[in-house]
């Protein structure tokens, strides 16, 4: 089949949720040419990227390990660092991504123990609660819970996490994986007693995929040295340095962390409690368009409770017989807004909008607006629509 031409008229929507459209500035700082390795620059750079991704993550000593690596590179860090071959984890069950890194833990020969999900709710609490009770030899190393669940749209709470953990007694580590929804809700990893947080660049940063990284304290620093199982490229106690090639076990990917940086600039000129005030707004209009649509009968949220639904992805389930692939082409190649398809379970059962990142009023009801238009084109029933919800909820009516 010949591929849709690259030319486009206009800008097309990127409404996956992650990767996410990128700034001018963010595409403009990483247009710079590369740096020799001495350089203080260099040096400069990586250490705004630290402060700025610990400012972010409200977390006032933990190191923060970036590797040229996504998402997965940065959970194959945590399970690398606090598990030893043949040790235990928790994964508290979520959906499609707490099941992915649970498999990709198996895969590194660790053991899995999983609390069930429900599709469409955040972490049962309790049942994490009693996981950890069950292991009464403390065999559990940590705890892995996915902030939000960017297949089911869900978002749970990670202080109930904290509470499971306290209740049981019990001493496993808590790590965190906030790649969805770190910029797009307030998180606060010492306050909240989390030990890890994981990130990559590319959804609420701003910035192309290619960097994963993590925020460590000094609790999981100290069962990362204890830990003896080898590992070089993930070692955090290895990439603990001052020295930048050291930090980064080689060449720092200089043009994506140039990026990052001017992307931390960009939030922090907003002001954080602005960035989300802004996310939560987006989010609601397009909950309100989605309240339109699921008037028809073919539409509707798949996260069940209004609470959990999140603020970076909202994940909308479809009747049967609407072809979900056919949509997503038709939203993207007549109507120029990208959409993300459903995963793992939900594969053919949803479509996915992404509203997190760069992303402003007019940009959600150009999306809202566009989807619309594929869904009409497509024969699918949206009700009294979605595009006027959302206006009115973006006017504040
Ligand atoms: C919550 C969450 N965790 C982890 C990942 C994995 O990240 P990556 O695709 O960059 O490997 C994703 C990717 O979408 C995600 O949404």
């Amino acid at each position: 089949m010949t591929p849709p031409s690259l030319r486009i008229p206009g800008r097309r929507f990127l409404h996956s949720p992650g990767p996410t459209p990128l700034p001018e500035a963010v595409l403009q700082a990483m247009s710079a040419q590369p740096m020799d390795l001495a350089d203080p620059r260099v040096d400069a750079n990586i250490a705004a990227c630290e402060q700025g991704l610990r400012r972010l993550l409200d977390t006032r000593d933990a190191d923060v390990f970036m590797y040229a690596a996504n998402g997965h590179g940065a959970w194959e860090a945590v399970v690398e660092n606090l598990a030893a071959v043949g040790e235990s984890v928790l994964v508290a069950g979520t959906g499609h991504f707490s099941e992915s890194w649970a498999v990709q833990t198996e895969a590194l020969s660790r053991r899995v123990v999983r609390t069930p999900w429900r599709e469409g709710w955040p972490i049962d609490a309790g049942a994490v609660e009693q996981a950890l009770r069950d292991d009464s030899s403390h065999a559990i190393k940590a705890l892995f819970a996915v902030h939000t669940d960017t297949a089911s749209g869900v978002t749970s709470d990670p202080a109930a996490m904290r509470r499971a953990l306290d209740a049981a007694r019990h001493p496993a580590l808590l790590v965190v994986d906030v790649v969805a929804s770190l910029g797009a809700v307030p998180f606060s990893m010492d306050a909240l007693g989390v030990d890890v947080a994981v990130g990559a660049s590319q959804k609420g940063l701003m910035c192309p995929p290619g960097v994963g990284f993590v925020a460590v304290n000094a609790a999981a620093f100290a069962l990362a040295q204890r830990n003896t199982s080898p590992r070089f490229y993930w070692d955090w106690v290895r990439r603990k340095h001052d020295l930048s090639y050291r930090k980064f076990c080689g060449t720092p990917p200089q043009n994506l962390l140039l990026g990052m940086e001017a992307a931390l600039g960009l939030i922090f000129g907003e002001g954080l409690e602005a960035v989300w005030l802004r996310h939560e707004q987006l989010a609601r209009a397009v909950h309100a368009a989605v309240e339109g649509w699921r008037e028809g009968g073919a539409l509707d949220f798949f996260a069940q409770e209004p609470a959990s639904r999140s603020r970076s992805v909202t994940t909308i389930s479809v009747a049967g017989g609407i072809d979900v692939e056919a949509l997503r082409a038709v939203a993207r190649e007549r109507f120029q807004v990208a959409i993300a398809g459903g995963l793992g379970p939900m594969t053919g059962r949803a479509f996915r909008i992404g509203h997190l990142g760069d992303c402003n009023p007019a940009m959600i009801l150009g999306a809202i607006g566009g989807i619309e238009a594929a869904l009409v084109a497509q024969g699918v029933n949206v009700g009294g629509g979605g595009t006027r919800r959302a206006v009115l909820s973006l006017a504040g009516q």
